[in-house]
Formats: C-alpha cells, structure tokens, sequence
C-alpha cells in the first residue's frame, strides 16, 4: 500500500505511516528501518517520546534519499511559546539530522496556557513561512480548541492527529477537521491504547473485539489490517506502531480487499465514546514528568 493524501497546501503524506509511540530508543532505529525496508515512506515520532534521534538515523542507514521520507514530529507543551518552539523546531532537526522538518505539530492543545499554544503555533507559521517545515498542524484538537486557534492564526492546519479507533471513532472531531479542510489523522488506529499496559484497568482491546474478528476472517485478513483498511476506505491517515517485522510489514498490506458500505457503518457502530488516552482539556506541563532536553 503506497497510496498518498493531499494536505491542504499540496504536500503529499503517504496515508500509512509508522508510527513509534512507547518504542524504546534501543529498539526504535531497527523498527525503523524495518518499516522502511518494507516500504513504509512516512514515521510518525514526537519530541516527547524520546526517540526522534533514532528515527534520524533509521533515515540515515535506510540509503534512501531524505526527501523520500515523511518526517513527522511534534512539540511538546513544555516548549510552547514563541520563542521557546523556534528552539524546539531546533532541538528536533538536529535530533533527527535534518535541516527541513516535514510535518511539525503541537502536541496537546493546553487550554489552560492557550496563549503559549497560540503562540507556539505562530512559531510553526513563522518557520513554514521560511521553508523550514513542510507542513504545520495539530494533534488532540477538539472541535472548540480548532476554533478558538482559527480565531487567532491564519494558516489553517495541514492535520490534527487524534486517538480513533474504532472504540472512539471522534465522529464530532472528524467532522469539525473535514469543514476546516484539515486531514484526521489517527493515533493508535488499531487500538493499542485499550491494552497498552498501565494505561488503566477494565480495558478491552479492540484488537479482540468479535466483530472485528469475524469481518477480519470474512476477508481472510487480520484485526490490525481490517482497521487500517476502514482508516483508509475512510480518507484518514493512520500511524500503527509495531516493533515486530512481521506485523509491521502486515500492516501496509492492506491493498487487497475493500470493506462495503455495511461493513464500514458495522465498524463505525463499534464505537463507545469513551477515549483511552489523556482528555485533551486536561493535558499541560505538569502532567507528565517530560523536558525535553537540547539536542
Ligand atoms: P508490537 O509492537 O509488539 O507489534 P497502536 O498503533 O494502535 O497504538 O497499536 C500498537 C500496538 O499494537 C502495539 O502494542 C503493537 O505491538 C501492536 N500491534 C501492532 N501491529 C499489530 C498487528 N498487526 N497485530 C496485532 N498487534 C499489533
């Protein structure tokens, strides 16, 4: 599957990325790599997650050319502010060993501080203006954070990244993003949020769930690719993480089946509106123990 997406300034984003949410920096370059090798063109890695050195040297070993490979990463909130996301474009670029990053992205929409969010996102406006990144958006945006920040900056973000899967499918989300021209793109497609372990007790994984499963057999695919099939079939990008060849070469091969209308309303109809991850009003620096630290 090498299919691409149109953002909305023209740049084209492979629609499967890879993705290196809770990959250890030990284990990072080689899964990298392997997504690479198996044609993956796009990664998906966050200045929060600690990893974004290994991903540039994935990039490096790979021998592809840079321009080849989407490079997407995010700012954490810790760095928001004007000034203080110029240094953290800084500090990911030199991380990663590129001098143009791709797709940049606020990370958490901060409420709380929305001034520093508005002006971190004039810092993506700045550095996009000067070449210096591709592409500019957000992730965890919910509807009213998408308008307050229209109300405030010009460029309309290129995507907002957000948990969907099909136990939290963000059907208001989705729509908010499709009347603003801005692309969903989904974290955790396949659900590993409900059975990521510490993330809570009581989940259940989508992985597992009997509808899925019996669609999945019907196509004679596996849970994971019948998801990714329904982001596509759906105009959404998605990022599946995996650390394991098999799985991550699994999860591009979702060209040879088509899901039906029925099929796709069935997976929709999955969804309990209960999110897995942290809610995007609530996230700011002191939510989790991260800096990030200079490159
Ligand atoms: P692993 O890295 O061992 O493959 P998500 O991207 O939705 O958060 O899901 C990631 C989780 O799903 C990880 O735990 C990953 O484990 C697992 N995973 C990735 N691809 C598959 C697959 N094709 N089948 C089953 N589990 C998968």
């Amino acid at each position: 599957m090498n299919d691409t997406l149109t953002l909305n300034n023209g740049v084209q984003l492979p629609t499967i990325g890879f993705g290196v949410f809770q990959s250890e920096p030990e284990e990072t370059t080689t899964a990298v790599q392997t997504a690479l090798a198996a044609g993956y063109r796009h990664i998906d890695t966050a200045a929060g997650y600690g990893n974004e050195r290994e991903v540039g040297e994935a990039v490096r070993r790979s021998g592809l050319d840079r321009e080849e490979v989407v490079l997407e990463t995010k700012v954490w909130v810790s760095d928001y502010g004007f000034d203080e996301t110029r240094h953290a474009f800084d500090t990911s670029a030199a991380k990663l060993g590129v001098d143009v990053i791709d797709v940049l992205i606020l990370h958490q929409p901060m409420p709380q501080h929305f001034e520093r969010t508005v002006d971190a996102y004039r810092a993506l406006e700045s550095l996009l203006a000067e070449g210096r990144v591709r592409a500019i958006g957000v992730s965890n945006f919910m509807p009213h954070h998408l308008a307050a920040l229209a109300e405030r900056t010009e460029v309309v973000p290129a995507l907002n990244q957000v948990e969907l899967h099909p136990y939290f499918t963000q059907r208001a989300v989705q729509e908010a993003n499709a009347e603003r021209g801005i692309l969903t793109q989904a974290w955790s497609p396949i659900g590993g949020i409900t059975f990521y372990p510490g993330w809570g007790e009581g989940r259940r994984s989508v992985l597992e769930d009997e509808t899925i499963g019996r669609l999945a057999d019907e196509h004679g695919v596996t849970p994971a690719q019948l998801m990714l099939r329904w982001h596509v079939q759906q105009g959404r990008s998605a990022i599946p993480k995996s650390t394991n060849p098999a799985r991550i070469a699994q999860n591009l091969d979702i060209s040879g089946f088509v899901l039906s209308d029925d099929e796709l309303r069935a997976i929709d109809a999955l969804d309990r509106g209960v999110r897995g991850g942290p809610d995007p009003d609530e996230v700011d620096p002191s939510t989790w123990d991260v800096t990030i630290p200079d490159a």
